[in-house]
């Protein structure tokens, strides 16, 4: 994949109520349910804590909604009877106000319970609607924005005695907000009606069947054609027919994508969770990554989204990379990248905070936005607001065809694959490749990274995946390590240059899987206030591999070991002086220190994931988190 497209936002703090959840819809031969509650179970990374249904058979419309996970609908779907149906919706939650319960799960009725409609979103103006309504005589059983939202649309259609697509258009000229939508209908059995703006909708054709989902993961075993539907598009899916229009009643026509993704990555594949899985995929996801891009024998290193944009990267006074979570974290070992190879200076930037300074920034600044989902709310708004003030944006995604790619000027996609845990891994190590790779390339152009040294990093970085390879190695003495410290309340992560977003991104994992308190710190600052907390009860998890900072990190290692704090190291092959002073060494293969976070991640990655199992941790879903934040 080249070059991202460019899209334009259109209204300021676009992005600032978007909702969590996951939508799949079905209309075609086959019997939706299935591939419904596959599809939500899909989608269960966007939201978990309720999900419902509406089908349309012989005997109605009927909406089954479950507090809980997609497997407690389930459930209630197969004491409820035998449910067979060819057309349905379904949907999956993540409350971000109104209490999680059955009668706030979507689908929701329209007044009439002749349509029913699930929602990804937010609809800012739905108190004014709602009053509105009120006075008309509608009555609410929900607390949601979507309840409001369909009744109005309802109240069009009743007013105006138009087409329900026609009472939609021209509701969607009234909401605010932001909304991925389907619609089903009582009276029209073959037929869904679906619209987006700010939340992604991704329509799958099938022969003579669609499918609409959050993402492309629920539709890639039914097939591998996609449509991405566009900001203020309704599509239209009526007796095997796809007509794509804007809301201003245009028709244009549907661009059918060729998805790439394999089923089988979207699967455990033996393994006993995703988390697992994507960790022990790094040696591919990297070389995924890697491939076509760089060739170390002949120098040669081609990043296509950059090739347009590559005049203003090289002159660009200043690089300001903005992200949230773990792809921040990737962000911090950029500034590092670039400003040693490239000599340019680089802030790194929380997208939340960035969004709400008022920031200097102005044309001659690039910015690069990273971020694995393509849809974290914050991430959008900052980009929104770079564009805004003239800036180039470039984009570093994972999930193609999903709104950051579709907002920013250009960009990388990092190619590694469905990332389903919750926890990042594979997408971290797989955007700090496409950064090493921008960086190399920038510090080459600009004349800032002589050649040898280039082409010496070139063959480093390409060897890169056979050594995550062997990092994995460790994962038995990992699992041993991780046993002994699994009843632990609190750890320390230090580690220094490269090594220190690292250190963070340890903490990270720790807190976000297995709940025990995590803190990451530059290995220096720690005598400036965190030495307080060392005694026999806490570990101290070092990143202490060969490179321009490991006396220092060795020192920094003694006055622990003096405090009788609990050593665990990640130490170079071969080490001896950490060995001597550390309780246990996990050993990383030797690199360039800047690619050094590629390889001491991994066992701080299995490290999480075996206590947080041990604890009996739910480790590819958390609880409290959700994969793609889009709220603010
Ligand atoms: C959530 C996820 C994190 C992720 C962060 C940023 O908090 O749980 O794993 O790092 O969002 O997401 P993004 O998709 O923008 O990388």
């Amino acid at each position: 994949m080249a070059q991202f497209l460019f899209l334009c936002l259109t209204k300021t703090n676009f992005y600032k109520f978007l909702v969590m959840c996951g939508i799949v819809a079905y209309v075609g031969q086959q019997d939706a349910l299935p591939i419904i509650i596959k599809g939500l179970k899909r989608l269960e990374y966007r939201g978990y804590d309720s999900a419902g249904v509406a089908l349309l058979d012989q005997r109605g419309l009927s909406i089954y909604k479950k507090k809980g996970k997609v497997a407690e609908l389930e459930k209630f779907l197969e004491e409820t009877g035998d449910i067979h149906a060819n057309v349905g919706i379904g949907h999956t939650r993540w409350a971000t106000h109104g209490e999680p319960n059955d009668v706030n799960a979507h689908p929701h009725y329209s007044s009439s319970e002749r349509f029913a409609m699930i929602h990804n979103g937010i609809i800012e103006n739905y108190e004014v609607l709602k009053k509105d309504l009120l006075q008309k005589g509608y009555t609410f059983q929900s607390e949601t924005d979507t309840e409001v939202f369909v009744k109005f649309i309802e109240d069009i259609y009743q007013h105006n005695g138009c087409s329900l697509e026609e009472a939609l258009r021209l509701a969607l000229h009234k909401v605010v907000g932001a909304y991925a939508i389907v619609l089903i209908n009582l009276e029209e059995p073959n037929t869904l009606i679906a619209a987006r703006k700010g939340s992604p909708l991704v329509i799958g054709v099938g022969e003579k069947e669609y499918f609409f989902a959050s993402d492309a993961t629920p539709i890639i075993e039914y097939t591998n054609k996609v449509v991405y539907l566009d900001d203020y598009e309704i599509a239209v899916v009526r007796n095997g027919e796809l007509q794509i229009k804007t809301i201003e009643n245009v028709e244009t026509n549907p661009y059918i994508n060729q998805l790439e993704m394999e089923l089988e990555a979207i699967e455990k594949g033996g393994y006993e969770h995703f988390m697992l899985k994507e960790i022990f995929e790094q040696p591919k996801s990297i070389a995924d990554c890697l491939r076509g891009r760089l060739d170390a024998k002949s120098g040669r290193l081609v990043l296509g989204g950059l090739r347009e944009y590559m005049n203003k990267f090289q002159n660009a006074e200043r690089i300001i990379i903005t992200a949230c979570g773990t792809s921040w974290h990737a962000g911090l070992v950029a500034e590092y990248l670039f400003e040693e190879f490239a000599r340019i200076p680089v802030e790194v930037e929380y997208a939340s905070e960035f969004r709400y300074r008022n920031p200097v920034i102005n044309e001659k600044d690039f910015v690069i936005a990273i971020s694995q989902s393509g849809e974290t709310a914050d991430t959008l708004a900052a980009i929104e607001l770079a564009k805004s003030r003239g800036a180039t944006i470039f984009g570093v995604c994972n999930v193609v065809g999903s709104s950051i790619p579709r907002t920013t000027h250009a960009g990388s996609y990092t190619h590694a694959g469905p990332e389903i845990g919750v926890a990042s891994t594979k997408a971290f190590t797989a955007q700090i490749s496409v950064l090493a790779m921008m960086a190399l390339k920038l510090g080459y152009q600009r004349g800032t990274l002589p050649e040898s040294t280039y082409i010496q990093l070139l063959h480093e970085l390409a060897a890169i995946p056979a050594k995550v390879e062997k990092a994995l190695q460790t994962n038995a003495l990992v699992e041993k390590i991780a046993a002994e410290y699994k009843d632990a309340r609190n750890m320390l992560y230090l580690g220094r240059g490269y090594n220190f977003p690292v250190a963070l991104e340890g903490a990270l994992k720790l807190k976000e899987i297995s709940y025990i308190h995590a803190e990451g710190y530059p290995a220096a600052e720690m005598k400036h206030g965190p030495i307080a907390l060392i005694d026999e009860e806490m570990p101290v998890i070092f990143i202490a591999t060969q490179d321009s900072s490991y006396e220092k990190v060795v020192s920094n290692i003694q006055e622990v070991k003096a405090r009788k704090g609990k050593i665990v190291a990640v130490v170079t092959e071969g080490d001896t002086q950490v060995k001597a002073l550390a309780d246990h060494v996990i050993e990383v293969p030797l690199t360039h220190e800047a690619f050094t976070p590629l390889l001491s991640v991994v066992p701080l990655q299995l490290f999480s994931y075996h206590i947080a199992v041990m604890r009996g941790c739910n480790v590819d879903q958390p609880r409290n988190l959700a994969k793609s934040v889009t709220v603010e």
